[in-house]
């Protein structure tokens, strides 16, 4: 009892001893790597080393971004992206929950793909794989973004009904598909399992009808996005530099964490394929911003991903204004921790519990300003020293915000065709600002409309934008002499007045 009381005693002291020094940051070989094998993130704030980013020696390339709203996560997310093309030639793929990258993917010559609005996904696309593997993997979805496996028997049916209908289109189910092949889709699968309650023969109606009122949430007419032949090819996306797939023209978060998770998936096998090569840098990074139960869900492949380290030659960025949205998994085994300011005493507890970091950098966290952070990394070799310290700030590449106008909704189809017509306008911020500015229109209206056009990210119809300035109290005069004036011709501005909505 003694020995125990004077431990504590002495680990009380120690405690307070770490509080009020400050705690010193790993040695400067850590922190600073081969520039031509690294990535610069910014000047640590107790020694001033530049701090170079590989992956090199960490225990794995994955990496989480948590910090409240406006704290600098994606501006970091950018700035890593930029850096790794340069670097390493990494090729990107993000899946853009609310949209928010698109504006700056368009403006990086990037590619987007806007599921729900004109791109499909086909979630029984084989895609290489083997019937079986991916009837397993549309069965995980399911199990994580609905109630299934509360109900055996559905699920049986539902599996069957997807092996079945691979069948039926002549596949074979433990085989890798002959090229080209078209695989089904769910429709195909409701369909069985409607032929089925009509041949009225099955012992529970009742689950059965369930069954495929659950299929039929994913595949009913206008709701068909993951029930039509796939629009996009993953092969193609994944070496095609930075893409954006923008999932916030999916009408909720169910559909949206359901094509989340088969992207995952998808990339998951396809780089499981190719195998771990030797060849330096990483081939692509996969980005996940506020991607919901795809990152809290023990059974997401993210979860997998990351507990299986260096397997892959991708690296898979986490993102999330709420640390609570990330499993604790994913914290404790990720290479790179990047913590930006953080508020919420809950959401301190939880990340410094998976952490533990000290209570200084605990109180540091909560003053950072915008892109200041607290990188936490996982060396191969064990340390010595505290792996959590604090750089100035994320130091970016991230160039001036563009605002985009575009008119393709306006057009009829020869003027699409048109190669010589101007389809979009972009301005950058300034620029836009100082037009506002030539139209005497005063700067509190100035600051209403950019609010409008960033919470559209900046990527606005022409229709939009002249609703949103009228909505702004313009005059339809100074809306038509603005348009003018940037190079839209007559024509589009009535179309544009036509069609939008002017309010009475
Ligand atoms: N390190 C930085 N240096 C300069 N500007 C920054 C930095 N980090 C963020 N910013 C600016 O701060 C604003 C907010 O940053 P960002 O969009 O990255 O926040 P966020 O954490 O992603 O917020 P949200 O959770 O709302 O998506 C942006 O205008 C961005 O350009
Ligand atoms: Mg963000």
């Amino acid at each position: 009892m003694g020995l125990v009381k004077i431990q504590k005693i002495m680990s009380n002291e120690l405690a307070k001893r770490t509080f009020i020094s400050r705690p010193p940051e790993p040695p400067h070989e850590f922190l600073l790597n081969d520039p031509t094998d690294s990535i610069f993130v910014g000047i640590t704030r107790r020694f001033n080393v530049p701090f170079t980013w590989t992956f090199n020696t960490l225990t794995n390339p994955h990496i989480s971004v948590v910090g409240i709203t406006g704290s600098g996560k994606s501006f970091f997310v950018k700035t890593f992206l930029i850096r790794a093309s340069y670097v390493w030639k990494t090729n990107a793929i993000i899946v853009d929950w609310a949209g928010e990258y698109k504006g700056w993917v368009k403006q990086s010559g990037g590619t987007i793909v806007s599921l729900g609005k004109g791109d499909y996904i086909n979630l029984m696309d084989l895609a290489g794989m083997k019937p079986l593997d991916r009837s397993k993997q549309i069965m995980n979805s399911l199990d994580i973004l609905t109630d299934i496996v509360n109900f055996p028997e559905q699920r049986r049916l539902t599996s069957e009904a997807i092996e079945q209908a691979y069948l039926n289109a002549g596949f074979i189910l433990s085989s890798a598909p002959p090229p080209k092949s078209e695989s089904p889709t769910l429709k195909d699968v409701a369909k069985l399992l409607e032929e089925k309650m009509q041949e009225g023969t099955y012992a529970y109606p009742a689950e059965l009808e369930n069954a495929i009122y659950r299929l039929r949430q994913f595949s009913r007419e206008g709701e068909d996005y993951f029930a039509r032949k796939s629009t996009i090819d993953l092969d193609v996306l994944i070496s095609s530099g930075l893409v954006d797939i923008d999932l916030s023209g999916l009408p909720d978060e169910r559909f949206r964490a359901l094509a989340a998770l088969f992207l995952l998936q998808t990339l998951k096998e396809k780089m499981r394929a190719e195998g771990w090569s030797s060849t330096k840098g990483l081939r692509a990074v996969i980005v996940l911003d506020e991607a919901w139960k795809v990152a809290s869900d023990e059974r997401s492949d993210a979860i997998t991903i990351i507990r299986e380290g260096r397997k892959y030659q991708f690296g898979l960025i986490v993102a999330s204004q709420n640390p609570t949205d990330i499993h604790e998994a994913i914290f404790s085994n990720v290479g790179t921790n990047i913590i930006l300011k953080i508020k919420f005493q809950k959401f301190l507890d939880y990340i410094q519990g998976s952490l533990n970091f000290s209570q200084f950098i605990r109180s540091e966290i909560t003053k950072f300003g915008v892109g200041q952070a607290a990188i936490d990394m996982a060396f191969q070799t064990s340390s010595q020293f505290p792996s959590t310290f604090v750089i100035n700030r994320i130091v970016g590449e991230v160039p001036l915000d563009v605002y985009t106008i575009t008119l393709a909704d306006l057009l009829t189809e020869n003027e699409i065709k048109d190669q010589a017509l101007t389809k979009e306008y972009s301005f950058e911020k300034p620029f836009l600002m100082s037009k506002f500015v030539d139209n005497n229109i005063n700067t509190d209206t100035i600051d209403v409309i950019l609010a409008q056009l960033d919470a559209r990210n900046r990527l606005v119809d022409l229709r939009e934008f002249v609703r949103i300035l009228i909505a702004s109290k313009l005059s339809k005069d100074s809306v038509v002499a603005f348009l003018r004036s940037s190079g839209i011709s007559d024509s589009l501005i009535s179309r544009a007045f036509g069609l939008g909505d002017m309010g009475g």
